[in-house]
């Protein structure tokens, strides 16, 4: 069954949780697709998993749009959410709607993810209008690192909860179909959840949140620069990888790969009208 942002609405209305992972290429997208994930998220951590920066900052839409259309080819099922690199939305109005046509036409996105609250809710407003569906981001919000400082938990003091609650109202005033919140007190997550009839996401914000989101590479222990406290280790896909390599590495240098089964065969006849 092919879900889509109506998906996301009856989960919230009938109590289902919504199961969403990242993904950045052709073959990952089709192996969650296969598992059931109900959304994948083409994230701009594609910047840090993928491309090896230390934030999202330097992503751009190019590579947003290649990635976006490899995880569509392999989604059958799954709603693709391609995220809105930094300083495609920020700008302008005008720049929010443009780059989100983008993302659906060129990108394949079956909906457009942007961070921030009331600051953004114009160019949420407008991209919904444009007949494209938006997913919010709040808490930390990693185009905004500069701003915060680092990597922190957001939504601590009193005035910070109000204004994540303010702000996810905001974007549901908006038009935005969920959000996510990332790195938020689960007990604020749980109000902020509470408090808004679209579902929220949760990363690092407890088990309260509609849904969840990882970034794969973390879930299956293959990228280890930095390992956030929300992270629940699946499987050691990394270690089993650097195994793999390093053997292949011994076989090619033994010379037992390729071996007879791996080969392709010619007709000794052939092969004598060669001399
Ligand atoms: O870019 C991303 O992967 C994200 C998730 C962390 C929610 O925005």
């Amino acid at each position: 069954m092919k879900h889509t942002v109506s998906t996301f609405a009856e989960a919230k209305r009938k109590g289902k949780r919504i199961a969403m992972l990242t993904a950045y290429d052709y073959s990952t997208a089709r192996l969650e697709d296969e598992a059931g994930i109900h959304a994948i998220l083409v994230g701009d951590s594609l910047g840090n998993v993928v491309l090896g920066y230390e934030d999202t900052l330097s992503v751009t839409m190019e590579d947003m749009i290649h990635h976006g259309r490899a995880v569509a080819r392999g989604a059958k099922n799954a709603l693709v959410v391609v995220d809105m690199p930094f300083m495609s939305y920020q700008t302008s109005v005008y720049d929010a709607v443009v780059n989100a046509g983008r993302l659906m036409k060129e990108g394949r996105a079956q909906a457009v993810k942007l961070e921030g609250g009331a600051e953004v809710a114009a160019q949420v407003k407008a991209i919904v209008e444009a007949g494209i569906p938006v997913m919010g981001h709040l808490g930390l919000t990693p185009q905004s690192i500069n701003a915060f400082g680092g990597f922190k938990v957001q939504g601590k003091t009193e005035a910070a909860a109000r204004k994540l609650i303010e702000d996810a109202k905001a974007l549901e005033a908006a038009g935005a179909f969920s959000v996510v919140l990332e790195c938020v007190p689960a007990k604020l997550a749980a109000k902020v959840t509470e408090a808004v009839s679209i579902p929220t996401i949760g990363i690092g914000a407890g088990a309260g949140c509609d849904g969840q989101v990882l970034v794969y590479q973390d879930m299956l222990g293959m990228f280890s620069d930095f390992t956030p406290k929300f992270v629940k280790r699946y499987a050691n896909v990394g270690e089993a990888m650097r195994e793999a390599f390093a053997t292949y590495v011994d076989e090619v240098g033994a010379g037992t790969f390729p071996a007879e089964e791996h080969t392709y065969a010619i007709a000794d006849e052939v092969l004598e009208k060669l001399y």
